[in-house]
């Protein structure tokens, strides 16, 4: 086993631009780092030791965890519980598949929110389609259904507003232990909080930044968020006490709806890097992809806050589908402070998550407007 004090062993499981970024900030810190995916997907390629194979298979678990400090996932569906079976008494898996467990589930996780006091959107859990009329009547008949499980970047949820909807909803998204209702909360503005904790319990909490969906997928993400000192530190408390309430070692991104009357609600928890996160890679004295590093191995986290007055980051959605094929790099990178992130997809499709560009600068309207800019520019 490699138990260098100084050199440790991280394995990810998972080879997506996440497992990528958080790869890139280990490896400039002398760690060692391996990655086991399913799929060669090629955000992965070149970052450390590469295992493509049957994650759920124990004997391909048990070789790639024998020689990691810490085992750590870059998206809540990676067998951690498998991992955790496999791994010698030296070795920690963060997020514990307990934490993962409870968060996979949009309906445990709202349980577990609400709970620990956690101001969320009424909701309903919902194991029969009678139980989801009832609460679509109780909520106004104004709802987003939601599947429990594997839903992201708006696939799985559906806006309902009557009952021919609701019949198709359930149709299309219930599981065997049915569906999750929420009521439509009519917020002002979506905004996030990412927070890091590690095993010893230290924290740090990054800014408050504001984030704009496109058709329920993230497109800006501006820090920092334009609002009251006061909201910021109502957000702080909020993603201290989430992270508490699910036990999170390692990164928690917490995604908020703001009411007109300033009230926050929480919509969702990602217990790994996030995107709203990925601005602090220029933005922030440390980045969330260092200190997820950081908390996971029980360092000392870094400074989370921002170095620079503004920045915006806009996400690089495919365009068609196929063999990824650059256009556009060139102009991008003319642009004044533009960081260009391309995480090294093999094949495109519409809307996937190609890359993304952040502009820092002295306001945000001119960080906006340079990185919208840069963004069209390139063509994944
Ligand atoms: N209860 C709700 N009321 C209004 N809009 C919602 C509600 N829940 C989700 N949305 C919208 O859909 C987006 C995606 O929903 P979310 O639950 O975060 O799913 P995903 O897992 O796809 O990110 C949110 O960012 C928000 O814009
Ligand atoms: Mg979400």
């Amino acid at each position: 086993m490699n138990h260098s004090a100084s050199f440790p062993t991280i394995g990810i499981l998972g080879g997506g631009q996440l497992g990528r970024m958080s790869a890139l900030a280990a490896i400039r810190m002398g760690i060692r780092v391996k990655t086991l995916s399913p799929t060669a997907s090629g955000p992965e390629a070149h970052l450390g030791e590469v295992t493509v194979g049957d994650w759920h298979d124990p004997a391909i678990m048990a070789d790639f965890v024998k020689d990691c400090d810490v085992v750590t996932v870059e998206s809540e569906w990676a067998p951690a519980d498998l991992a955790e079976k496999v791994c010698g008494p030296m070795t920690n898996v963060w997020p514990s598949s307990e934490t993962l467990k409870n968060i996979r589930h949009k309906g445990r996780q709202k349980q577990a929110l609400a709970a620990a006091g956690i101001p969320v959107p009424s909701y309903a859990i919902c194991e029969t389609y009678a139980q989801a009329l009832d609460a679509f009547s109780r909520f106004g008949r104004r709802v987003v259904a939601k599947q429990f499980e594997g839903s992201y970047d708006g696939y799985g949820n559906a806006t309902v507003t009557s009952e021919d909807e609701l019949q198709q909803a359930w149709k299309d998204l219930s599981a065997e232990d049915g569906i999750l209702i929420e009521s439509f909360v009519p917020f002002r503005r979506e905004l996030a909080i990412m927070i890091a904790r590690s095993a010893s319990g230290e924290c740090v909490v990054y800014p408050l930044v504001l984030t704009e969906q496109k058709n329920h997928r993230c497109h800006a993400v501006t820090a920092p968020a334009p609002c009251s000192e006061q909201t910021s530190e109502i957000a702080k408390r909020i993603s201290i006490a989430a992270a508490d309430a699910v036990s999170v070692v390692g990164l928690l991104g917490v995604e908020l709806f703001e009411l007109e009357n300033g009230d926050l609600l929480v919509n969702e928890l990602a217990p790994r890097p996030h995107n709203t996160g990925h601005l602090t890679i220029e933005a922030c004295h440390t980045s969330q992809f260092e200190n997820h590093v950081r908390s996971i191995l029980n360092w000392p986290l870094g400074d989370a806050s921002l170095q620079v007055p503004a920045a915006v980051m806009i996400n690089l959605l495919g365009k068609r589908a196929g063999l990824v094929e650059t256009t556009g790099l060139n102009a991008a990178l003319a642009i004044p402070g533009a960081a260009v992130h391309i995480y090294g997809k093999l094949e495109t499709r519409p809307n996937r998550k190609m890359g993304h560009v952040t502009v820092t600068s002295a306001t945000t309207e001119t960080a906006r407007a340079r990185a919208e800019e840069a963004a069209n520019c390139i063509i994944l």
